[in-house]
């Protein structure tokens, strides 16, 4: 069967959890319009309601209205959400909130140091122990602080700390990372940050958000533009889709092993690149080596990457992995070890991994590790594989896309 359609997906889930959480801070009411459906951002919009924050849904429209953010009496619970817990404790810490902050198993085993440290720096009374945060009445004071992680998350956090603080803050960092959030302050008060080589300056300020617009999330994209490249005969066209240059790495790698992707109609919505992305399968692709600085930009494409290497022509090797093995699994663990089991010629060695491509993989009980990307990878490589495979958790899939199945059907139909 090839696929054959014109689909348009609901919002990029970084982008909105940004957007309801700069909403929260500005002072009045923000109509956001696509914003993402899944549990992430319902984790989100419950742990700011319990800050105080009036957020109502009508059809497509989600209205925030918030004035100031007040103590949550019960503890915010994060869910899967490592995006919710880094932004919201840096975001409540700023507005010298007090609050505690926890999640599921998964989030409790993924390093918060991270935030803590930097935002203990800039004057947060933050900590992490018992498997929660504890935040504290704190008062961000500026100054400089450095990011020494190549985490969006960690950065995002302590612009979203240094937005309520005393006086500017100049933060350093040396990678490039999605850049939504500086975006998104840059675009409603431009004088509140400027981002020069590896400074951002960050300026005090409340930013009068009124309206947004999400576009539509470039991962949920990637496992049908997957889906086609590997599919002959196939031709879709993704509508409005975000392609931020720092999160279409996915599409780059594919156009290197030979994929046939155009974009057109593109444009800047809301500070932010949007286009229609248009996957016709060309040929078997070529494996090719992406290396540690290109894996920035699809650091949450690799699971379908993978899937798509095993399928394709030649060995290819993907490096610099040590991040993926701090996300809502160890994934380069679940990557290796459930490729192997479908027959797939695969290596770890050193945080770096080495596929070899087949025309095949074969059919087995696929332990997804409750991971919903790697999850959607392993159900788009069920369609390669000879005879039925079992996948031991498709529930996990609503983490991040909740109409991945509906979706699918369009698509395929
Ligand atoms: C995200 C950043 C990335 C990504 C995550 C979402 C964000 O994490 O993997 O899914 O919204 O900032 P890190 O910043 O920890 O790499």
């Amino acid at each position: 069967m090839s696929l054959q359609k014109k689909i348009q997906l609901t919002g990029d889930k970084s982008i909105s959890h940004r957007a309801l959480m700069l909403a929260a801070i500005t002072g009045g009411t923000t109509q956001i319009k696509n914003l993402c459906n899944s549990e992430d951002l319902q984790s989100t919009i419950d742990c700011l309601r319990a800050c105080g924050v009036n957020i109502l849904k009508n059809k497509k429209t989600h209205i925030i209205d918030s004035d100031s953010l007040s103590n949550p009496s019960i503890p915010l619970n994060c869910g899967n959400s490592g995006t919710t817990i880094r932004l919201l404790t840096g975001l409540l810490a700023g507005q010298n909130i007090e609050a505690s902050l926890y999640g599921d198993a998964s989030l409790m085993k993924r390093p918060m140091d991270r935030v803590i440290d930097p935002l203990k720096k800039m004057g947060a009374n933050a900590d992490w122990t018992n498997n929660q945060i504890v935040l504290k009445k704190s008062f961000i004071k500026g100054g400089e602080i450095l990011n020494p992680t190549s985490s969006a998350q960690v950065k995002s956090s302590i612009i979203l700390a240094a937005l309520g603080g005393e006086a500017k803050t100049i933060l350093t960092e040396s990678y490039n990372t999605r850049d939504h959030t500086e975006r998104m302050i840059s675009f409603y008060n431009p004088n509140s940050i400027q981002s020069l080589a590896h400074e951002i300056t960050i300026t005090p300020s409340k930013l009068g958000i009124n309206s947004m617009e999400i576009p539509g999330d470039i991962s949920k994209a990637s496992f049908f533009i997957a889906y086609a490249c590997l599919t002959p005969g196939s031709n879709i066209v993704l509508e409005n889709i975000l392609i931020n240059p720092r999160r279409i790495g996915f599409i780059s790698a594919l156009k290197e092993m030979g994929a046939n992707i155009t974009i057109d109609n593109k444009k800047i919505k809301y500070g932010e690149p949007v286009g229609n992305v248009h996957v016709k399968y060309k040929s078997r692709l070529k494996n090719i080596r992406v290396r540690a600085k290109s894996v920035r930009d699809m650091v949450d494409e690799i699971p379908i990457l993978s899937i798509v290497a095993a399928l394709s022509r030649g060995v290819m090797s993907i490096e610099g992995l040590s991040e993926l093995k701090l996300k809502e699994s160890n994934r380069v663990l679940a990557i290796t070890s459930n490729l192997k089991a479908m027959g797939s010629d695969i290596r770890e060695n050193n945080n770096n991994i080495m596929i070899k491509g087949q025309k095949y993989l074969y059919n087995t009980n696929i332990n997804t590790f409750s991971d919903h990307r790697i999850a959607m990878a392993f159900y788009i490589g069920s369609f390669f594989a000879k005879h039925t495979m079992i996948l031991d958790n498709i529930e996990c899939i609503k983490v991040s896309f909740p109409d991945f199945f509906e979706k699918l059907e369009e698509i395929r139909a």
